[in-house]
C-alpha cells in the first residue's frame, strides 16, 4: 500500500529528501474517487519519473455555494487499492485544517483565461482550484505535474499560473480517456441515474457531430454549434450551461473554422453537471 501522509510539512521534506537524492518527481494532483482517468496520468509519470506522488484532496475552496461539495464522492481505502495496483509509493491526503488553517486569506488572482465557459457558471472555482495547485506545487515540489485534457480550461489556467509566477515545474497534458461508448470518464458520472447515464451520451455525440460537419466542409462555427445544441435537445431535460468552438490557446470563440479549434460544454443532466471537450480539425 502507498505510504498515506496527512501533514503539510510532512510531504514538504518527504518531497525535499527524494529531490536531494537525485529523484524526479511526477505529480498528479485528484480529488479522490478515482478511475481510469486519473490512472492514465498516473501511469504517464510512472514511465517519465522515478517517484509518483499522488495527492487525494477534495478542495472547498473550488466549489461554489450550491455545488457539489457535500456529495462529492470520497473513497480513500478503494483510491489505495487501485494506487496500490500501480505501485504508488506516495499519496498526500492531507485534512483541511493542514491546507486551510484558521486565518488563511491568501488566493491566487486568476486572470482573462478563467473567465468565461466554467469562470462565467463557476465563479470562484478557478481561484480555488489556482490557489489549492500552487499549495500542492510547493508541497510536492514536483519535476513535472500531470493534468487531463477532460478539463480543458483548467488545464489552460494552471500552465497560465506557472508561466506568470515561474513555477520550476513542467506541466503535461494528457489525453481525455473515455468510457467504451465515448463518455468521458469522469467523479460525477456516479451521480448518473440509469437513464441519465445513457442520455450523457448526447456530449461525446455532439462532439463527434460537430467533428463531422467540419470535415464536411462546414467552416461557420454558429452553425456548427447549432447542430450540436439541437442533437443535445433531443434528451429534453438536458440543460445546456455552454457550447461554443474556441481558440486552444485564448478560448476566445471563433467565428470561422480555418484552423483546428477547441469544442467545448458543458450540459446538466438532473442535478449533474458535465463538462467535455475535443480538438476539432478542418479537412
Ligand atoms: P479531478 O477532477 O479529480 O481530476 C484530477 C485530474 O484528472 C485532472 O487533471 C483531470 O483533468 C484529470 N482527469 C479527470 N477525468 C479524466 C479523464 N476522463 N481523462 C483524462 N484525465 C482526466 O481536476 C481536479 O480533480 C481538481 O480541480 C484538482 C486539479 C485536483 C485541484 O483540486
Amino acid at each position: 500500500m502507498p505510504a498515506v501522509i496527512r501533514s503539510a510539512q510532512e510531504m514538504q521534506s518527504r518531497s525535499r529528501q527524494l529531490r536531494q537524492a537525485g529523484r524526479r518527481i511526477g505529480f498528479v494532483p485528484t480529488m479522490g474517487a478515482l478511475h481510469e482517468g486519473h490512472l492514465s496520468l498516473v501511469r504517464a509519470a510512472k514511465r517519465e519519473c522515478d517517484e509518483v506522488v499522488v495527492s487525494i484532496y477534495v478542495n472547498p475552496t473550488q466549489f461554489g455555494r450550491g455545488e457539489d461539495f457535500d456529495r462529492y464522492p470520497r473513497n480513500l481505502d478503494r483510491d489505495l487499492q487501485l494506487l496500490a495496483e500501480l505501485d504508488v509509493p506516495w499519496v498526500f491526503a492531507p485534512t483541511d485544517s493542514e491546507m486551510y488553517p484558521a486565518g488563511f486569506d491568501t488566493w491566487v488572482e486568476v486572470g482573462r483565461i478563467a473567465q468565461p465557459w466554467e469562470g462565467t457558471f463557476r465563479p470562484g472555482h478557478f481561484r480555488g482550484v489556482a490557489t489549492v495547485v500552487l499549495k500542492l506545487f510547493h508541497l510536492v515540489e514536483p519535476d513535472v505535474a500531470y493534468f487531463g485534457e477532460k478539463d480543458y480550461q483548467q488545464l489552460l489556467v494552471v500552465r497560465q499560473m506557472v508561466r506568470d509566477l515561474n513555477l520550476p515545474v513542467e506541466i503535461r497534458a494528457c489525453p481525455t480517456v473515455r468510457e467504451p461508448d465515448g463518455l468521458a470518464m469522469s467523479s460525477r458520472n456516479q451521480y448518473l441515474s440509469p437513464r441519465e447515464r445513457q442520455d450523457a451520451l448526447v456530449l461525446y455525440r455532439s462532439l463527434c457531430l460537430a467533428q463531422e460537419r467540419v470535415s464536411a466542409g462546414e467552416n461557420d462555427a454558429r452553425a456548427v454549434t447549432a447542430a450540436m445544441r439541437e442533437l443535445i435537445s433531443s434528451v429534453p431535460y438536458a440543460q445546456v450551461d455552454y457550447v461554443a468552438l474556441v481558440d486552444p490557446e485564448t478560448l476566445e470563440e471563433v467565428t470561422i473554422i480555418d484552423r483546428p479549434v477547441q469544442a467545448l460544454l458543458a450540459v446538466r443532466l438532473g442535478s449533474t453537471r458535465l463538462i467535455d471537450n475535443m480538438r476539432i480539425v478542418p479537412p
